[in-house]
């Protein structure tokens, strides 16, 4: 029954969870205010948080979960993708603690657990199962055939759909991250604008053409009618996400007609998204699917989700020794 201590920090959050025999017994997670006033992630101010924020968010973990330092069999960390700043001193902390006990080190890839994340509470999918994933750096539709062979059937060519949330709330001046901001205003408004977005095709995203046309749209409309962004901020929410939830669930069919998968999850911190998540219930009771959300602590950044990841690879003896290094790309 082994029990992990696991550490994310790829991007803003620092992140540390202990699971044991699979299943998660705390997941502690410190975000970074610093990044609001600059309208998104300053990578050097993030890895100086992640710095200062390490061993207490460890340490409160630790006394969560009931589990001494002695107690723990084995360290997993997010080696990549991210920011390489970030990375590094997750790693550098796992590395140390691992080598002062003499421990197992499991490196595991961030995009993997997002999909993983699952896997942290029940019920859980069975394999092989469809997954789209989308975060603020990443949009990708992956075929999950069993925990570690994962197939990126499609992805953004551009941005990915976290990041054309949070681009669109800056033109509207909204703060970082917007996303959240834009969910709450369109629950209160109606997708009255049409925005163009071009498709690339096939299962790919394409989300920067978006920004441009919303950018276009509310210059018209504000010459024709003074105040109108301010006025008409909920409506404009509305589309934006209309948009954007659209462009995803057309390329979730059209990625599951092609698969033949009918289990379809989804995964990564837009998932937090509420029309996403009722659109693809209904989506789902249309189509006979059957549908994964992970509940919101697992869905943005946290380390449970490594940790998962991890127990699969400490089953199957994957390993890494002490020159391993972090990868801002795997
Ligand atoms: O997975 P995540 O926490 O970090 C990355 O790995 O990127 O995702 C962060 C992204 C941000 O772009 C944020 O605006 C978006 O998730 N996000 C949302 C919502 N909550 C977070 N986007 C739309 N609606 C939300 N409720
Ligand atoms: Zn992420």
């Amino acid at each position: 029954m082994p029990t992990l201590l696991a550490i994310e920090s790829s991007c803003d959050d620092t992140s540390a969870a202990i699971v044991r025999d699979g299943r998660v017994l705390s997941n502690v997670t410190a975000s970074q205010q610093v990044h609001v006033e600059y309208g998104g992630v300053v990578p050097e101010y993030a890895s100086r948080a992640h710095q200062r924020n390490i061993v207490p968010t460890v340490e409160v973990a630790l006394r969560r979960a009931g589990v001494s330092a002695e107690d723990v069999d084995a360290v997993a960390f997010t080696r990549g993708p991210g920011l390489i700043g970030s990375l590094m001193v997750g790693v550098s902390f796992a590395k140390a603690f691992a080598l002062a006990r003499d421990l197992p080190l499991i490196e595991v890839d961030h995009m993997q657990a997002h999909v993983l994340a699952h896997f942290a509470e029940d019920p859980k999918p069975e394999f092989p199962f469809l997954c789209l994933t989308v975060s603020g750096g990443h949009t990708q539709l992956v075929v999950v055939r069993s925990p570690l062979e994962q197939e990126i059937i499609g992805r953004t060519i551009d941005d990915a759909a976290g990041e054309a949330f949070d681009k669109s709330g800056k033109l509207l001046g909204l703060s970082y991250p917007a996303g959240p901001e834009i969910d709450r205003r369109a629950a209160l408004g109606t997708p009255v604008l049409d925005f163009a977005q071009p498709d690339p095709g096939g299962l790919d995203f394409s989300f920067s053409g978006l920004k441009t046309s919303i950018l276009y749209t509310l210059q018209r409309r504000a010459r024709e009618e003074e105040g109108y962004v301010k006025d008409h901020l909920d409506d404009i929410c509305a589309s934006i996400q209309d948009a954007i939830v659209s462009t995803l669930l057309r390329k979730l069919v059209a990625a599951s007609e092609q698969t033949g998968l009918s289990r379809v999850a989804l995964a990564g911190g837009v998932s937090a998204n509420r029309e996403l998540r009722q659109r693809l219930e209904q989506l789902g009771r249309e189509r006979g699917w059957q549908t994964f959300v992970p509940r919101l602590e697992y869905c943005t950044d946290n380390a449970a989700m490594i940790g998962v990841t991890a127990a699969f690879k400490f089953e199957r003896g994957l390993f890494v020794g002490q020159d391993v290094a972090p990868a801002a790309r795997l």
